[in-house]
């Protein structure tokens, strides 16, 4: 496939770009710096150097590279300005969506889609069993742990055929 990563230099996008390489796909990684966008081409991504305010260049990035899948790593927290990462998430990602509207591969409806696996867990289930795949220690449950953890339902793309490659995140943290 060919991935467009909107935040390749960050610390999620790093990582995902990595593991798209590894797995044969064609990969395009955005950053705002040039250092960081010779990094992304050591791993093997095409580096695109675009602020995600500056839309039409947004635009003619996703458009040239012709994106099967755009995938959203970006975020604004490094100085922890959260009203910074505000206007990320609400004049950013729009800029990001219509770049990635402009090519679109999938005919979906407007809306949200819950791209996850078939099995909700709060963080209390699944952080251990994922420090356990690392050999990590598991950090300990406070207080409010029962009540932290963003379990979500991919029932809205599973009704429009979508189904997940990893049924759960048991099997998924294992194969990692
Ligand atoms: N890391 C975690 O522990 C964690 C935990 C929970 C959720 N998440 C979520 O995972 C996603 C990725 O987070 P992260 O930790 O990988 O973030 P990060 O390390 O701070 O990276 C942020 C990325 O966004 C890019 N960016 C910021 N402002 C931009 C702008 N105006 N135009 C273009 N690019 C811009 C940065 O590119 P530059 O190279 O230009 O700076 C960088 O690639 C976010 O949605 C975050 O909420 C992360």
């Amino acid at each position: 496939m060919r991935v467009f990563v909107a935040g390749a230099s960050g610390a999620v996008g790093r990582r995902l770009v990595d593991l798209l390489v590894e797995a044969g796909h064609t990969v395009w990684g955005t950053t705002r710096r040039p250092r960081a966008a010779r990094m992304l081409s050591a791993k093997g991504a095409a580096p695109v150097v675009v602020d995600v305010y500056d839309a039409d260049a947004l635009c003619a990035a996703v458009t040239q590279a012709a994106p099967d899948a755009v995938i959203h790593q970006l975020t604004d927290l490094a100085a922890m300005d959260f009203a910074a990462n505000g206007r990320l998430r609400t004049a950013g990602t729009p800029n990001l969506v219509a770049a990635a509207a402009a090519v679109a591969a999938l005919d979906w409806p407007a809306g949200t889609f819950n791209v996850v696996d078939d099995e909700p867990a709060q963080g209390t289930t699944w952080v251990p069993a994922y420090c356990r795949a690392l050999g990590a220690p598991a950090p300990p449950l406070d207080a409010d742990a029962p009540a932290t953890g963003r379990p979500i339902s991919n029932r809205a793309a599973r009704e429009l055929g979508w189904r997940p490659s990893i049924a759960s995140w048991r099997s998924g943290f294992a194969r990692q």
